[in-house]
């Protein structure tokens, strides 16, 4: 018999109930008012900003839009070089090649999985237009050192920080370094907006250039300033997102704690090791990397005869699609990629599901 009856997925989304959603929608049918900037998105963007500690938010439709949006707010020279991760999702690398730049991969610290600060300058040329880094599951990047190379070489960075809801750096939150941050409010994403994305800049006029982006390119006076999109949040999903920002810290410290109770068990066995973390990571992904892909996929087929689906994440390092055309080897993320699997963790998994997933996966190896 299976260890589990129904299947457990990597992750599940964290809903509020459904009756405070519903609270919220009655304010949408009331007002009548479904989309284009309404009181509802506004009120997510505020109270957004003031959950994370940061200035200001621009809330749009998705995670990927919102990094295409801020490569555009910057004005950047056409066809530039933007130096990035190769051990991230799709969207990081695609939302670069969409907006007519051309990604080049430097290779990521093999503890803290992030982009290697040390490795970015060997890469610049006199096409080099911005780094673009990822704080991978939620685990915050040397934003200093960062920072440092691209003021050195007078580049923009673009924080992709999808995965970074509540992380903070140096005790302020993430979205506030960078010329400009971004995120993702997609359903399997720690505050969810079913679908949804945000941008944050400290400097008004990136702010200014987003709102404008977003919204066809109209500015206040209604002429076209900008060649824009349309990437409005809805009504109805900033009504999902504010229902759900009540339990945020409720959700940020159940995964904390399920992270560590995972990783407690799992340190039993000497050949697993872990992401390097720091104390304000928000924990919203458990990895485990394997001595080999070949335990990875021992332990991954047991795992789903007992109705357990890890995920492969990111599998495999985006530098090595061969569409994409990227021809730098990026050795570290290429062998990490093969050996790190996601095992599931979510708000509602009960912490005796971790208890035996955890026993599942040391049984396997
Ligand atoms: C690192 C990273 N960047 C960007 C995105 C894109 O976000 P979205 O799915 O909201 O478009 C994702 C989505 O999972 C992601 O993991």
């Amino acid at each position: 018999m299976p260890a589990f009856e129904k299947n457990i997925y990597v992750t599940m989304p964290a809903l509020a109930p459904l009756a405070e959603v519903n609270a919220y929608l009655e304010k949408v049918w009331a007002s009548g008012i479904m989309t284009h900037n309404g009181p509802l998105v506004q009120q997510f963007e505020r109270d957004f900003s003031a959950w994370s500690g940061h200035e200001k938010s621009v809330a749009v439709n998705n995670g990927t839009l919102a990094i295409q949006l801020a490569l555009r707010a910057l004005d950047l020279p056409a066809g530039g070089e933007i130096i990035t991760t190769p051990f991230t999702f799709i969207a990081t690398i695609s939302s670069i090649l969409y907006e007519g730049f051309k990604p080049v991969c430097a290779d990521i610290d093999p503890e803290t999985l992030n982009l290697d600060p040390a490795k970015i300058e060997a890469l610049i040329t006199d096409k080099t237009v911005a780094i673009l880094p990822v704080h991978v599951f939620g685990n915050p990047c040397d934003c200093e050192a960062i920072d440092a190379v691209a003021k050195r070489h007078g580049l923009k960075v673009v924080y992709d920080a999808a995965h970074a809801v509540g992380v903070t750096y140096k005790g302020k939150s993430v979205f506030t370094y960078g010329d400009v941050s971004t995120t993702s409010f997609h359903a399997t994403k720690l505050l969810n907006t079913s679908e949804g994305g945000g941008v944050f800049s400290t400097d008004p006029e990136v702010d200014r250039k987003v709102r404008e982006l977003r919204f066809f390119g109209y500015n206040a006076e209604k002429d076209v300033d900008l060649v824009g999109t349309n990437a409005k949040m809805t009504e109805v999903n900033a009504a999902i997102g504010l229902a759900n920002l009540r339990y945020l810290s409720h959700i940020v410290a159940d995964r904390k704690a399920k992270y560590c109770l995972y990783r407690s068990l799992l340190a039993q066995n000497p050949t697993l090791a872990f992401q390097k973390i720091d104390p304000s990571c928000n924990c919203s992904y458990f990895p485990v990397i394997f001595d080999s892909e070949a335990t990875l996929l021992r332990v991954e087929a047991a795992l789903r005869r007992d109705h357990v689906f890890a995920r492969r994440y990111f599998y495999p390092s985006v530098n090595t699609y061969a569409k994409l055309g990227i021809t730098n080897a990026c050795p570290i993320s290429e062998d990490i990629s093969k050996r790190i699997l996601c095992l599931p963790l979510y708000w509602t998994l009960p912490e005796e599901a971790v208890r035996k997933i955890a026993e599942l996966v040391l049984a396997a190896i």
